[in-house]
This record gives C-alpha cells, structure tokens and sequence, in this order.
C-alpha cells in the first residue's frame, strides 16, 4: 500500500468531486502565499504547516504580483458555507470559500502535502469541488469518568478540524465527577469534582476500589479559552449538563436537590445511579442558573441535557413527586421525566437556544423544539424525525468508540462491544425507511467516546483513531461514492502523518492478514502489508506471541500446511516510533471435504421448534420445554407465535451445488449457533447485541445437514443467515437451497 507512487490523492474525508489533472506543483522556499486581511489567518495557518513538516517559511503578499509559484487564498462570498473550490496546476494553487470553506481547501491542501517529510513537497494536479453530505459532524468526549486537560483538549480539536469534524459534544457532568465551574454554585468544583478512589480494573462486582482520589474541572476562564480555539477551527461546542440523571456529583455537592435528601459520595464506580434530581422549584432554580453561565460560556445554539437513563425509583417513593405527577394530570414518572425536559427546554428557548437529548427524552412525550441524539440505535432517530423534530445519530452499533477494536483478548481493557473500522465505515446515517422529505431532519452524526476505561489521552487517542477518519467520511462523502477499499488505500498517508505527531492511534491489522481453510496441499503463500509506513510486521508460526525477537516479515512466504493441523499466524506491527499493536492472528488449515449425506428427500423448506426460557447460550436451550414445531420456508421471525424470551431450533438440509470451501454468515440478536453436519460454523453465543459473524467449511457437492440455533432476550429480535462460495457474492439462505 504505501509503496504506491505518492501523487496518489490520498484526503480523507473522500471530498465530493476529485477530477485529476497532468503535473504538478512544487513547493518551494520561494513559494508565494496571496491572501487578503481577512484570509491571513488561513495563510499563517498554512505557514505553520510547512515550517513544522520542511523548516522553512513562505512569503505572506496581498497581491498575486506572479503568475506561478503561487498559492492563493480567493474569498468568494457567494460559495456555500462549507463549501470550497481548490484547483492545483503546475503554476498556481487556488482555494476559493466562504470562511469556513477555505478553512477546509486548506484542511484538503496539506493533505495533498506528501505524508513524509522528506519527501519533496509536490503537490498533483487536481481540481476538488467539495462540501459535506450533514451539517452536524460530530465527535464526543466524556470527561466525567475521567478527565482530560486542556492542552489534550485542543489536541484533539485540531485532529477533529483535520477531518473536517464541527462539533464537539463535550460530556461535562457526570455521577462521577462535576467538570465545568460554575461561580453561583461553588462546591459543584469543590466537592463535586472530586471523588474518593476509582474502581480498580473491571473489578465491579464485587466493587474494588484504587484508594486513589481522583478529580479535576476546567475553569470558566479554561473553558472560554477552548470555545475560543474551537471556534477559530469551525467546531461549535455542543455542552453536556446531565439531568435529571447522571448526576450524583452535583447531589453530592447539594444533597437538598434529590429526592431522599443525601448524603451522597461522588459516584467511584460506573454504571447508573439511583439518585437523581427531584423536579422541584429549587432544582429548577438551581438548574436554570447553571444554565445561565452555561450559556454564557458557549455561543453554540445547542445545549445538551442529556436525559438518558434516569431511573424512576426515588421519584416512585418521594412525596413531592408523586404530588407533581397528580397535580400536573401526568400519567406516571415517564410524563414526571418529559415535564422536567419540558421545563428545561421553555427556559434554555427562552435564551435563545435549543435543546438536545439522549432519546430517552422521547419518553412520556418529546419536549416541542427538542432535538434528539439517537444512541440506542436509530430507533429514537427514526420516530424523532417522523415526529419532525431534528436527529443526530449516535447509534451503539456503529458510533460508540468506547467499544473494542478487535479480538476482546487482545486489545486494551474497554466498555465491551466489538465495533472494528468496516463497521464505522458501513454507517449510513439516513434510513432508508424514512421519505426524502423525514431525511432532511436528520442533521448528521456523531461519534461518543465514554471514558470510564480511558484513563489517559494516549488511550483515547488509541479508541478514537483510526476509527474517527471512518466516521469523517460517513458523515462528510457522498454515500454513493464510499468506498471501503478506497478508504484503506488512503489510510496509510493519514496514519503517517498521525504517527509523525505521536497519537497514539491503533495500528491496524495488516492487510492481507487472513484465516486460511483450504482442502488443497500446495502451501499457502502469506502476504502481508501493513497500514503503517515505516513500521515492521514480526511474527510467529509457533503459536507464541510475537516480539521483537521474532522474524521481520520481509516479503511473501510460503507455509506447509499438514492435514488437520491448526496453524496460527501471529503477528505484531512495531511502528517506526516503537509503538508496537496488540498480536493479531490468522488461523491456516488444511482439512478434507465434508462428505455429503444421503438425503433423498425433494420438500423444500426447515423443520422447526419453539423452546420457551430466557437463555444465555444456546446451550441452555437443550432440553426446554418445546411450544410449537412444524415445517418453514423462511427465517422470518414474524411468522413464529413467540413470546419476549425464547429459542428456536431450525433442521434441515443444505443442497451444494459443487465442491468447495463455503463461508457462511449470521446476524443474530441475541445469540445462534450454525452447524453443519454437526460441526460449528458460525457462533455467535452469548453477545446480547446485534452482531454478525462468520465461518467456512469446504462441502462436497450434495445435501448437508443443517442446524441453527437461535434466541432471543426481549426487546427487538433479529435473524439473517447468507452463505456463499469463498470469493464469491454472499445470498440469503433461501428455500430453494433448504430441504426437509
Ligand atoms: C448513553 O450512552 N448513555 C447516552
Ligand atoms: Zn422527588
């Protein structure tokens, strides 16, 4: 990959309209930079750029006063607001904009910069046309669980401005720490900033404390200083003031805001907390100055109050409470939850802004002119948009960079989830299920990085990027042009780059790092290329784990592979810094066919049983007690008369039209099993989530025995199974392939 010729146009995110042209640029020392008072900054910005990558310094003119050697910054105050024009030849680069459209031409012209510093700085000929697909393009932090200081702050702007990102969604309260000053309430900082130890490890239940105090808060003079810098790079700070829940540490501070009355610690585990405001008058009061200070801190229209997972039980058991919902004809603590938002948001209106939410906010009734962030899917998007109210989507499944990378085992402790690049990168904020017309409240989408096992900037760096670069094209590109391969091709300049500046982001898998089943007994040939310019591939074949000991992979090679023999390659990427990935490992394997089984039959379609029961595995689904069974032509679970909590068991068999090695694919929600002829294939036990796994076998031309195993735990059931020859297209397992 980074051995391509590097007049490649490697930007990301993809911009919309790249047309390539002959030649190219050269910068030089002699260079000319035209801007006007008003482009200066852009001009000193770039200056900036070049002195720190070649060491030397360009010419700032207000007139063009060459024809060549020049980069002009053209302000056109007709362009669009994001949109910008940058046309390179061998004579002259131009960049026409509004403001923040010339920011991004420049963002797109040091990414036209080769990656390597030592390379001689040559720009190709190119004209890009761009402007972004959303106009909400965000990046989270939570600094509650832990907190980040300013300068790790700024870094992380300026990595979002890169990539063209707008808005920083900055998580500013939580159970375990209150963040931000606020002069009306003092102890917010000093008690509620503070919290006595921090859990040690994962080590919850029981609870294991470090003994460590821990705290930390940004004053009102940090924060002004960061709008600041924000907004010199386009980015419009989007706070977080939780309520009613997530907010121990404010109750700990004024224990007189809760229901029960306190006291109340400053929360040292995570997870969500009981206690939580009491929506009475003095709550209100104290909540609507927060605000105000608040407010004047950040222009952004936006105010976030977060609203998620406030649980009920001290509302049920207070006095006052229960007196609010009778007094104000409300139906229960759902309408008790959405009175509160409502009120937040008369007042938050009142000064001129608008209100955002997590989706529980949709519960027991949306606040008017509430604007809501969709994290538990797209679900909440979906109704939100219906409803005509704006979304910005945050589903789990593709936008919490809080979840894992990579083999669990592997990577760095985290949240749990498995959400890899491919994944990031497959996210098309816009449902298909909603009209052109619903589409247009979607405003964009937004990537949330919940630190509570991300002590350090580095290991925030480590979560966020690569990752970031995908959602910036998800969010930025045209979704007809996306392209994953295109993408990966691109990334090694990126990853140089973010290498050179020390983010600590994960080294990718290498390409071509693949598991091996193959029923031939040539050896296979590996070939590996990492994403990292400069950096080095070690690996084993031993079984052991790779250090920098072991052997440099150094060009393709080929491995004997002894019948049912389990190999694994292991492999560790060692950037040129030194920083060194997790191992990633690939399985080889040379096995026979899977004879085919007598099977005379020709009745198209699966044998089914209900089970009923709340499983864990589909190992607990041995032995409960059957509801229903008969025969079916579809994996449809629609068509099953099932309950909440449930399991069925499809039979059947598979009719192989040749022999070869076949990968098979299910999403489940919750867990399946796939065996054929007995044999697991695809496992996908035990992940309370919607996931997709895969496996392959080499079958014999013929019938096989199917099997799948499939439950559900409550809430949204989901069921697909592809399959299809290695290599080839993947389709849905249909009837016609089935028999029973
Ligand atoms: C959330 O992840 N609780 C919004
Ligand atoms: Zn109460």
């Amino acid at each position: 990959l980074h051995a391509k010729p590097r007049q490649e146009i490697n930007v990301v995110p993809r911009p919309a309209s790249i047309r390539p042209m002959s030649g190219s640029f050269s910068l030089g020392p002699d260079t000319r930079i035209i801007a006007s008072d008003e482009t200066r900054p852009l001009a000193e910005m770039l200056n900036e750029h070049i002195a720190k990558t070649y060491g030397f310094k360009l010419q700032i003119e207000s007139r063009q006063t060459q024809s060549k050697n020049v980069i002009v910054f053209s302000a056109d105050a007709n362009a669009e607001a994001e949109s910008y024009l940058l046309r390179a030849d061998k004579k002259i680069i131009r960049i026409e904009g509004r403001e923040t459209g010339l920011f991004y031409g420049l963002q797109t012209l040091i990414q036209l910069l080769p990656a390597d510093s030592k390379v001689k700085p040559e720009i190709p000929a190119v004209e890009i046309r761009d402007q972004p697909r959303f106009r909400y393009r965000g990046m989270h932090l939570d600094v509650g669980r832990h907190f980040f200081p300013v300068e790790f702050i700024k870094r992380y702007l300026d990595l979002m401005a890169r990539y063209k990102m707008n808005h920083f969604h900055w998580h500013l309260t939580e159970d375990q720490g209150w963040r931000v000053e606020i002069k009306k309430y003092p102890r917010l900082t000093s008690i509620g900033s503070r919290r006595k130890e921090t859990v040690k490890d994962q080590l919850l239940d029981p609870f294991t404390g470090d003994g460590i105090p821990y705290g930390g808060y940004y004053t009102q003079e940090q924060i002004k200083e960061i709008v600041a810098y924000a907004r010199s790079r386009w980015i419009t700070i989007v706070p977080e003031i939780e309520m009613p829940g997530h907010s121990l540490a404010a109750l700990a501070a004024y224990p007189e805001l809760s229901c029960a009355g306190g006291p109340f610690e400053v929360g040292t585990t995570w997870g969500v907390y009981k206690d939580v405001y009491c929506p009475k008058e003095e709550t209100f009061k104290f909540l609507e100055d927060v605000l105000e200070e608040v407010i004047a801190l950040f222009p952004g229209q936006f105010v976030h109050i977060g609203g998620d997972e406030c649980l009920k039980d001290r509302w049920k058991a207070c006095a006052h409470c229960q007196e609010l919902i009778k007094r104000e004809g409300l139906k229960d603590e759902h309408e008790l939850q959405s009175y509160f938002i409502r009120r937040i948001e008369k007042f938050l209106n009142s000064k001129g802004r608008r209100l955002i939410g997590w989706d529980e906010i949709l519960e027991g009734g949306l606040a008017p002119n509430a604007t809501v962030m969709s994290w538990r899917g797209q679900r909440g998007g979906i109704e939100a948009a219906r409803l005509r109210h704006d979304v910005i989507m945050t589903p789990t499944d593709y936008c919490y960079f809080d979840y894992g990378q990579g083999d669990a085992r592997r990577e760095p402790v985290h949240n749990g989830g498995y959400l890899p690049l491919d994944k990031v990168y497959s996210f098309n904020p816009a449902p298909a299920e909603l009209s052109a017309e619903e589409q247009r409240y979607i405003l964009g989408a937004q990537g949330n990085v919940w630190t509570e096992y991300m002590k350090t900037p580095e290991k925030v760096e480590y979560m966020v990027f690569p990752r970031l670069l995908a959602l910036a094209e998800v969010v930025w590109s045209p979704q007809e042009s996306r392209d994953y391969g295109d993408f990966l091709r691109r990334l090694p300049s990126q990853l140089a780059r973010l290498e050179r500046e020390q983010v600590s982001f994960r080294i990718p898998e290498p390409h071509g790092l693949q598991d091996v089943l193959t029923t031939d007994d040539r050896p296979v040939e590996v070939r590996l290329e990492s994403f990292v310019p400069g950096s080095k591939i070690y690996y084993t074949l031993d079984g052991s784990l790779p250090d920098e000991r072991s052997k440099v992979y150094e060009k393709p090679f080929k491995v004997s592979l002894p019948l049912d023999q389990k190999i694994t390659l292991n492999t560790r990427v060692v950037a040129s810094g030194g920083r060194a990935s997790a191992v990633y490992s690939a399985l080889l394997l040379r096995r026979n066919y899977r004879e085919a089984v007598d099977y005379t039959g020709n009745l198209r379609g699966l044998m089914f049983k209900l089970v009923e029961g709340r499983f864990a595995s589909t190992k607990d689904m041995d032995g409960a007690a059957t509801v229903s069974s008969g025969k079916t032509d579809s994996f449809e679970l629609s068509r099953f008369d099932r309950r909440s909590d449930y399991g069925i068991i499809f039979e059947g068999y598979l009719k192989v039209a040749g022999d070869g090695v076949y990968r098979f694919a299910v999403e489940s929600d919750d867990g399946s099993v796939l065996l054929i002829d007995g044999e697991e294939v695809v496992a996908n036990d035990g992940l309370h989530a919607r996931q997709t796994r895969e496996g392959y076998i080499p079958l014999r031309k013929g019938f096989h025995r199917f099997t799948l195993k499939f439950f559900q735990r409550g809430g949204d059931a989901g069921l697909k199974i592809w399959w299809g020859r290695r290599g080839e297209r993947m389709e849905t397992i249909a009837g016609n392939v089935l028999f029973h």
